[in-house]
């Protein structure tokens, strides 16, 4: 028997039981609601709404089921729904006519609000952690490669030297701002929603407060509305998932170039790699594909849910449950796609010599011949017209700006001295760019040792 069957004559078809049924997937809400469970009986015993000896009889039931679904000794029925109410069918099975005080004063409106935030806040910890895991590699790799030049580009074109230190710090910035929009998104799921009833609250004097300090909750929903028909917690959530899986999908897009013949600045590790069925000499960057493509389908849970909650009048409507694998593929997509990344990024090797070679190809040294020329007081215009007549006359001629004779750079201005070579040496470029925030060994250091610092404090 349904526990809402009192006002029905006929049961449910088997087809809807099904269609209508979240167990398959719900399921894993299990412990969030049984701890939900646990707080609301100690509180309803507290405040005398049922007795105590009730309140202490169901929670141990509760803790006897959470026992036996650990160890795998609990298969749940669609026909009992979803996760709420087969725990509750569950307990009255086992423990009898006081399993059936449990949902005093409570909906499962609130019940799954409560447990999916409950999920959300869990989730939100362990993505942190990992996030944190690739923070230290990206700090290990940026500190070994600080010295590592490279081209920096921009439009994919050869633009200034940077290093491979640099370039690795930017994406820890990123990571940063994810970790940081996590904690920010994390003060809004923080909150508990039970003792919202279905959507007007209850008559029973509940303690909502004690049932937040029980369960860890920073505060209590404002509004009962609200707190059952809101779902912008999950959507804050996912898009932070699809922003974290966006900045992976840019890095493996440049580990996967950086991995071609043509660029051969890293090789991966053949233990992140893969062969080809016909082609024999085939190493493919398989795993940093695959994470690219799982972007798609993390932006695709955001939109779902965006999408189902577009047009939905208060409050709770069935379309809300929805929201669970849209949150669930995501939360498991952006743990694994981060575990496995940063056993990648671990393991990648790195050809420094290629990296030198390539930037001393076109011309990324140019800003600096032409900043060179500012130092001898030519305006910065005139300075960049030169320059750029200099790298046509390189290009018409087969030469690097370092392989010009110091007559030939005077053809174009009668500025140019011996140590325009110094001016235009990769090292020297580089270093140069001192500023907090460069791409200079000493600049690097310290954005490294900043980076340690706020690592060390979170
Ligand atoms: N399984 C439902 C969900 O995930 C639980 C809430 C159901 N409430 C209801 N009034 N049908 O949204």
């Amino acid at each position: 028997m349904k526990l809402w069957g009192g006002r029905f004559e006929k049961e449910t078809s088997r087809e809807v039981d099904d269609f209508h049924s979240s167990i398959h997937f719900d399921h894993r809400l299990y412990r969030q609601d049984i701890l939900g469970s646990i707080a609301h009986a100690t509180m309803l015993g507290k405040q005398g709404i049922i007795s105590p000896q009730e309140a202490e009889a169901i929670c141990q039931g509760l803790k006897q089921i959470l026992k036996d679904i650990e160890e795998g000794r609990v298969t749940f029925s669609v026909t009992s729904e979803d996760i709420h109410m087969n725990i509750e069918s569950l307990l009255i099975e086992r423990i009898g006519e006081v399993g059936k005080k449990l949902h005093t004063a409570r909906s499962r409106n609130d019940q799954v609000a409560l447990d999916t935030r409950m999920y959300t806040k869990e989730a939100i910890d362990e993505i942190i952690k990992l996030l944190l895991a690739l923070e230290e590699q990206l700090l290990t790799l940026a500190d070994r490669y600080k010295e590592t030049i490279m081209p920096g580009y921009t439009h994919l074109q050869k633009a200034q030297p940077v290093t491979l230190g640099h370039h690795l710090m930017a994406y820890f910035e990123m990571f940063r701002r994810d970790i940081e929009r996590l904690k920010d998104a994390l003060k809004r799921v923080d909150v508990m929603p039970l003792g919202s009833g279905a959507l007007a609250g209850t008559t029973y004097p509940l303690d909502r407060h004690y049932v937040a300090q029980q369960l860890g909750f920073s505060s209590i929903s404002r509004n009962s509305m609200d707190a059952v028909a809101d779902r912008d917690f999950v959507l804050e959530f996912l898009s932070c998932a699809a922003i974290i899986m966006m900045h992976l999908s840019r890095f493996c897009e440049e580990l996967i170039l950086w991995s071609t013949d043509e660029f051969k600045f890293i090789e991966m590790d053949d233990s992140y790699s893969t062969g080809s069925s016909i082609m024999p000499q085939k190493k493919n960057p398989d795993v940093a594909e695959l994470i690219r493509g799982k972007t798609g389908r993390v932006y695709g849970n955001l939109v779902a849910l965006l999408t189902t909650m577009k047009g939905l009048p208060l409050a709770y409507n069935k379309d809300m449950q929805e929201d669970k694998e849209a949150l669930f593929d995501a939360v498991d997509t952006v743990k694994s796609c981060l575990s496995v990344f940063t056993g990648m990024l671990r393991t990648i090797k790195v050809y420094s010599e290629n990296m030198l070679k390539q930037a001393t190809r076109g011309f990324i040294n140019a800003t600096d011949a032409a900043d060179y020329l500012v130092t001898k007081g030519v305006p910065f215009r005139d300075a960049h017209h030169i320059v750029g007549k200099l790298v046509l006359y390189c290009i018409q001629n087969g030469k690097v700006l370092e392989e010009l004779t110091l007559e030939e750079y005077r053809q174009f201005s009668d500025r140019f001295e011996q140590d325009i070579y110094d001016a235009i040496s990769l090292k020297n470029c580089v270093s140069r760019r001192n500023l907090p925030g460069g791409p200079a060994p000493d600049a690097v250091s310290q954005a490294i040792e900043e980076a340690r610092k706020w690592l060390e404090q979170q």
